[in-house]
């Protein structure tokens, strides 16, 4: 096991899924955790993540110095480096020409944590303002960059870097942390799949015998649970689907057709006892007048749990209930200043009330989604429509409707969106998109159609790639595609007349608009 120091890096997410890749268990904690709580039976290797600040900030996540001196290799990163330095004696300062993005680093030193990296330069992801000044002693510098500042230190068993090899635009950055997995000689144990078969046993020893109830939207993450627990407990699971009348078109009928009975054949094992409750209008109600996205989340939040409550009310005996928590969802929820649970205003860990008086059961909560669809595909045989699926949020089509949600914008909307999603089916280029969606913006362009002009609405059109869902770039597509499907939506959904494509990459933008 590696376990993760977080200094408050959003990238802190990315490492421990670098690790897990490469076959290592991987686990995060805030970085004022106490060395002896660190210094587990099974702890192989410590990384130290980046972070936002400067060692000399008031706040600054300084962990303990003891840290440094458990007996197990140390890779610092980004603060990591800086907050070594500093520690240790050497000298940490702000740099006139602060490093973002790409950098060109030279390696000075042959070392392990280099191994086998034929080029002697090489491109790096930096993003910092400081830089260390001198090492404290003892210390050699490995490598440098293209301006001549420290980008690798090491001591002893204490190695440290100033970009950052967990993002795919640093050259080598796999090797490197593989590399640094080899002087740790980490067990290369760690595969969701095998996995399952211990969390199955351990679930099937909490959950056997008793009545519980969950959630489910159809989405990979809560339908994988469903049906995992509906694997050990069978009718006496009772997942609740809610519509909040916010959903894609279908989506409550697909939801149905996916995981019932009278589903296509290779389906028909599932048959889960799913309760559907259509409380749209409740919903919208709610909505009436709402603008602010903000307020919008809360609203659908705080329904969702009445509506939920109520239902998980109805099934007598209920004594669990199951969440699709994944671990994203728990790191972002781990209160540490800085953290990307500043920068994302949802979360879906902690929407279900502690108080329903149910004890809690997500069997995922220490998985990724992509070790989550490994276990929904291969050992819980889920249709590739269910594990692939784009995400949704839950929120759903308010946060992608500009302004006040109303039954006509929705309208307007799931039309613009089906067709959106069906094309890309159609033209084979859906599951090469991790996630597309219109949106309906809250303006109207003149336009012209026969003979008239037109003052109408915009649609907009997001196609993203991405790997976490934390960085994003927009799909390229073909201008002929783009052509086709902005022609559908224009010549068939009434009130629109314009389609503009989003090219936003994230950051600065956010996946969603709202
Ligand atoms: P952003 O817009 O933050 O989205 O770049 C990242 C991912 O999170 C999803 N998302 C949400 N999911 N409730 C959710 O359950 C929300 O309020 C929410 N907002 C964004 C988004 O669709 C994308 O996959």
């Amino acid at each position: 096991m590696i376990k993760i120091i977080d200094c408050g890096s959003q990238l802190t997410q990315n490492i421990a899924r670098r690790i897990r890749e490469l076959d290592v268990l991987t686990e995060i904690v805030p970085f004022h955790t106490k060395p002896e709580d660190i210094k587990t039976k099974n702890l192989e290797g410590i990384i130290i993540s980046g972070g936002q600040f400067s060692v000399y900030d008031e706040e600054s996540p300084l962990y303990s110095k003891d840290i440094l001196n458990l007996d197990v290799p140390v890779l610092g990163i980004c603060y990591g480096q800086q907050s070594i330095a500093h520690l240790l004696g050497g000298k940490v300062t702000p740099t006139k020409n602060r490093e973002y993005g790409e950098t060109n680093v030279l390696l000075s030193r042959e070392n392990q944590l280099f191994k086998n990296i034929s080029d002697s330069e090489f491109k790096v992801w930096m993003s910092h303002g400081d830089i260390v000044q001198e090492v404290p002693e003892g210390f050699d510098v490995l490598a440098r960059t293209s301006n001549g500042h420290i980008a690798s230190i090491k001591k002893d068993n204490i190695y440290a870097v100033q970009f950052h090899p967990e993002v795919d635009h640093t050259e080598h950055g796999r090797e490197i942390l593989n590399n640094f997995l080899n002087i740790c000689r980490a067990e290369r144990t760690w595969n969701p799949e095998r996995d399952y078969e211990r969390l199955a046993e351990e679930t099937e020893e909490k959950v056997a015998g008793r009545i519980g109830v969950g959630g489910i939207s159809g989405g990979v993450d809560s339908s994988a649970a469903s049906v995992f627990i509906d694997s050990r407990v069978g009718r006496d699971y009772h997942p609740i689907f809610v519509d909040n009348g916010l959903l894609r078109l279908n989506e409550a009928e697909e939801v149905r057709k996916n995981f019932s009975s009278f589903s296509l054949k290779s389906l028909d094992s599932f048959n889960l006892n799913i309760n559907y409750v259509d409380a749209s209008e409740r919903f919208l109600t709610k909505l009436k007048g709402i603008t602010d996205p903000d307020k919008k989340r809360e609203i659908i939040g705080h329904e969702f749990i009445r509506v939920f409550e109520e239902e998980a009310r109805k099934i007598e005996g209920a004594t669990y209930l199951v969440q699709g928590t994944l671990y994203p969802d728990v790191i972002e929820s781990v209160p540490i200043y800085g953290s990307s649970s500043k920068i994302k205003r949802h979360h879906n860990v902690g929407g279900l009330p502690e108080d329903m008086g149910l004890e809690l059961i997500e069997p995922f909560r220490n998985m990724f989604k992509d070790e989550v669809r490994r276990i929904a595909e291969n050992k819980l045989g889920l249709p590739k429509e269910v594990v692939w699926r784009h995400p949704f949020p839950g929120p759903g089509l308010a946060i992608r409707i500009i302004g006040e949600v109303t039954h006509e914008k929705l309208d307007l909307l799931r039309k613009a969106d089906y067709i959106f999603t069906n094309e890309l089916k159609e033209r084979d280029l859906y599951y090469k998109i991790s996630q597309a969606f219109a949106v309906l913006i809250n303006a109207q362009s003149v336009g012209v159609m026969g003979d008239e002009g037109t003052y109408q609405g915009i649609i907009g059109l997001r196609a993203v790639t991405t790997n976490d869902f934390m960085t994003s770039d927009w799909y390229d597509f073909k201008k002929t595609d783009l052509t086709a499907i902005a022609n559908r939506i224009t010549n068939e959904v009434k009130g629109v007349n314009r389609v503009v494509y989003d090219i936003s990459q994230k950051p600065p933008a956010t996946i969603e608009w709202e």
